[in-house]
């Protein structure tokens, strides 16, 4: 039996920042510490966080509720909106927000102010994508599908901004801007996929294609494992999502000839390492 795990498997870049940001803010003690949404997409991670007293704030009216603490934005990042509600509640503010979304609301901020449509391809749904859209002054679009990028259609003269979610699939968002570049509008393209989430979905993609089964290990909410596993079970039938090894059917894939192991952005080394040693029994 071999094993092959992903060198990109894991903490990103701006996760780590984040969520060690947020143990030092524990070790110093003090004032309340608060997270706008879970730091990361990860059960066990918030889990420790909230016994160690750090809750996590879900809304702008429970943000307004409060009137001491401190409240962390997330590497997903925010509106413009919400730095204003912190400013305005006096709470002390830490942002760990990623360089590289950060990077994405200077754009949209920039080129919104110019007048142009701005067109962000990621999940609506996504608080990154939600964040993202806050900082726009105008128009605004967001497009997930081939079906929206079809249908997409604005007045003559309209000129357009398209970013992306840091974690969309790079492929599909090739895809998508070639559809509407071919509408003929002036279209400006900035994409903004993260390095990180290239970097893995390449190497997911490879082991899953060299490998008789492939787990995929993360969060149920992580759209970036989300992805890897689309892309994963695409190369590879036995591609299985995992959020910890007590998910996993161990017996089953330990008559298979050789396992590939990778694992979203925002899973905590001790438990990729946990289903590695599964392996190495
Ligand atoms: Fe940042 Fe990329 Fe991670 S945008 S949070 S380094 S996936």
């Amino acid at each position: 039996m071999k094993v092959k795990l992903a060198k990109t498997a894991g903490f990103c870049f701006g996760v780590k920042r984040a969520v060690d940001r947020v143990y030092e803010e524990v070790e110093k003690g003090g004032s309340p510490i608060y997270t706008f949404g879970p730091i990361i997409h990860n059960e066990e991670v918030v889990e420790d966080l909230e016994r160690k007293g750090v809750s996590v704030i879900h809304t702008e009216e429970e943000l307004k509720q409060l009137n001491k603490g401190t409240v962390i934005i997330r590497s997903h990042g925010v509106s413009k909106h919400i730095y204003q509600v912190i400013e305005k509640q006096g709470l002390k503010m830490i942002d760990v927000t990623c360089p590289f979304v950060l990077k994405i609301h200077r754009i949209v901020e920039r080129e919104s102010a110019l007048g142009k449509h701005i067109v962000i391809i990621g999940n609506d749904k996504h608080p990154e994508v939600e964040g993202i859209k806050g900082w726009s002054s105008g128009k605004t679009t967001v497009i997930e599908s081939f079906q929206e990028a079809e249908s997409f259609q604005v007045p003559k003269g309209e000129e357009l901004c398209v970013v992306s979610q840091t974690t969309f699939n790079n492929n599909k968002f090739q895809d998508l801007v070639e559809i509407l570049s071919k509408k003929g509008y002036d279209i400006l393209v900035v994409n903004t996929i993260c390095n990180a989430t290239e970097e893995r979905q390449a190497e997911a993609r490879q082991i899953a294609r060299e490998v008789d089964a492939m787990v995929v290990i993360g969060g149920r909410h992580s759209s970036n494992t989300q992805k890897l596993y689309e892309i994963c079970k695409k190369e590879c039938n036995d591609t299985y999502y995992i959020q910890t090894l007590n998910d996993l059917d161990v017996q089953k894939l330990l008559s298979v000839g050789c396992v590939g192991i990778t694992a979203g952005a925002s899973t905590p080394k001790k438990i990729i390492e946990e289903v590695q040693k599964e392996w190495q029994k």
